[in-house]
């Protein structure tokens, strides 16, 4: 039997490819997405390409969404392998500095980038348990990583989109947190930065192709069992928090 993955805002951009990739390697693909339409005609796309894929219906801040998926899962596949928690929102591009951040936009950014990859992981977590290699990859993003922040020299320093930043200094909490707790099981977490990539979410400066930008994450999705847990990486290497 393939292994089952499910990709979270997998309808386009870097979601879609680890979708494409993953079903190249002979994974059966779950797209994740909150409109049917955008769904099921990547799913139609995927399919053209000779890929196992499936739609779920999920939009990642809404509760009813995420409490169906456990229940859907088990009874139309009975398995979970994979989870990439890839979905997310990027609504302070150029700012506003952390002194002017609405606080609107601080909390609909941490309802998708954060909230709802911790609700999608907690209630998927008791069919992950169960694989024989549950993979988690929470798709973050250097931006959000403090060591950067504070280095002066970095590039990365000079960015200003306090409330998505803050978002995936968050997220990535949540991955050593999960990877802690799990560290006794066969479950593996890990984020991935995909570097700047060139889709709607970084139209400026993204340069990479999704193709690139998928890379880390579907290796971290598909790590043998003495792969690592609990590490931030981008290009398959490590990267600082
Ligand atoms: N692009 C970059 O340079 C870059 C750099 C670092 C990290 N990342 C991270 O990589 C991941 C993918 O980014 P991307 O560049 O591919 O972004 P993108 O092209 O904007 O795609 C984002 C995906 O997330 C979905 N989404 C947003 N809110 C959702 C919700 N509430 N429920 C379900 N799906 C939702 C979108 O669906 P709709 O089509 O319905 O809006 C879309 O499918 C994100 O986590 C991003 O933060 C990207």
């Amino acid at each position: 039997m393939k292994p089952l993955a499910l990709i979270t805002g997998a309808n386009k951009g870097i979601g879609f490819e680890i979708a494409r990739q993953l079903g190249k390697l002979d994974y059966h693909v779950i797209v994740g997405a909150r409109s049917i339409e955008r769904g099921t005609s990547a799913v139609e796309a995927l399919k053209s390409e000779g890929i196992d894929a499936d739609f779920v219906e999920l939009d990642v801040t809404n509760s009813d969404s995420i409490n169906k998926l456990p229940n859907f899962i088990r009874s139309k596949f009975g398995r979970l392998d994979v989870l990439v928690n890839n979905a997310a929102i990027l609504l302070d591009y150029d700012g506003p500095r952390p002194s002017d951040t609405d606080m609107q936009v601080l909390r609909q950014t941490f309802e998708t980038n954060f909230f709802g990859v911790f609700l999608v992981t907690q209630s998927l977590l008791p069919l992950l348990r169960e694989s024989p290699a549950g993979r988690i990859v929470n798709l973050s993003s250097s931006v959000g990583s403090l060591s950067s922040i504070l280095d002066k020299y970095s590039p990365l320093s000079q960015v200003v989109s306090p409330a998505y930043q803050a978002s995936k200094t968050a997220l990535n909490a949540l991955t050593v947190l999960f990877a802690k707790e799990l560290e006794s099981t066969k479950i593996k977490v890990n984020s991935a930065c995909p570097g700047p990539v060139k889709t709607d979410q970084n139209p400026k400066r993204g340069v990479l192709s999704v193709e690139e930008g998928a890379d880390t994450a579907v290796w971290l999705a598909t790590l043998p069992a003495d792969g690592s847990t609990g590490g931030f990486f981008n290009s398959r290497k490590p990267v600082p928090w």
